[in-house]
């Protein structure tokens, strides 16, 4: 495996390899299983896998953990080389933003302002921006997201529908640990007290999802069911921004007939902000 750090370079290799399928994995490093699988879903759809690893300064608000956030290149270069990835891009923030914040940002409205974006204001534009330009970039034939970040995977898919971007964008189940804790690179902020509490959030919306696969009820009580979550998680020591049914193909208010729900939920535990979901239906 290469590692490159710069857009020349990253543009070289890629033009190297016209004719043979690409495929991009934008990530923020501290890399685990669930990345993996990621590059694995990559792999089997493109001849040749690339893996971005940037700490990406513009999704992360004022207050939130970008100067903390776990950075381990060393350990996800070997893991990326002995899972067969093709070509590492560790671009700098210097070197993706070469005249400071970007004065053109990527909006996706609607989308970016609900569930998530209602707790961390410009996340998602921050994110729908390097997103763009990692794809402009790369110019890969397949991009793969993770499920685990529901909202942002839709969101993506948005970008790329909008812009009309030749990129396929393949959504990845998301991978848990056995106890059901979605794995994150947030997740080795939890003191052991909080790691054990940790999976209350997953079977909170697994058990709503749960009594919506009998069939979706009126809106009274699906308000009851994520209060009745709530209520829950902040018992065992959560303190719960949302917990949320919604339609899986745009998050509004689930209608009666709607084929595919997910219950989304974001919570803290101590300084840590824990998100979920789970999939109802197709
Ligand atoms: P990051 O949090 O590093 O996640 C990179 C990708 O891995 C995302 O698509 C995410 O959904 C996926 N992922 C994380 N945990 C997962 C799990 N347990 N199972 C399956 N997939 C998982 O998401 C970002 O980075 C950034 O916002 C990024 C898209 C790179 C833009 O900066």
């Amino acid at each position: 495996m290469e590692t490159v750090e710069t857009i020349d370079a990253l543009r070289a290799r890629v033009r190297g390899w016209q004719g043979e399928g690409v495929a991009l994995v934008p990530t923020m490093g501290n890399l685990h299983a669930g990345h993996l699988s990621l590059l694995s879903a990559a792999q089997v759809r493109a001849a040749r896998s690339i893996v971005s690893v940037f700490v990406n300064p513009l999704q992360f608000g004022p207050h939130e953990d970008f100067a903390r956030y776990p950075r381990t290149l060393e350990r996800d270069t070997r893991a990326l080389a002995e899972a067969g990835c093709d070509l590492l891009f560790v671009p700098s923030v210097a070197e993706m933003y070469p005249l400071g914040p970007p004065a053109t940002r990527v909006q996706v409205q609607g989308l970016s302002e609900t569930l998530e974006g209602r707790f961390r204001p410009g996340h998602f534009d921050g994110v729908a921006t390097v997103v763009a330009k990692l794809l402009t970039l790369a110019a890969p034939d397949v991009a793969v997201f993770g499920e685990k970040d529901f909202q942002q995977l839709l969101i993506v898919r948005r970008l790329v529908a909008d812009l009309a971007l030749p990129v396929q964008i393949v959504g990845a189940p998301i991978v848990r640990d056995a106890d059901g804790l979605a794995l994150s690179s947030r997740n080795q902020y939890l003191s052991p007290a909080e790691r054990a509490v940790a999976p209350r959030l997953h079977r909170a919306l697994a058990d709503i999802a749960a009594a919506l696969r009998a069939g979706l009820p009126d809106a009274a009580a699906c308000a009851a069911l994520e209060q009745q979550a709530v209520r829950s998680l902040t018992q065992a020591g959560f303190r719960v921004d949302y917990v949320a049914i919604r339609d899986a193909t745009d998050l509004t208010e689930p209608r009666a007939g709607a084929p595919a729900l997910v219950v989304l939920g974001a919570a803290w535990l101590g300084g840590t902000r824990l998100i979920d979901n789970v999939r109802v239906g197709a």
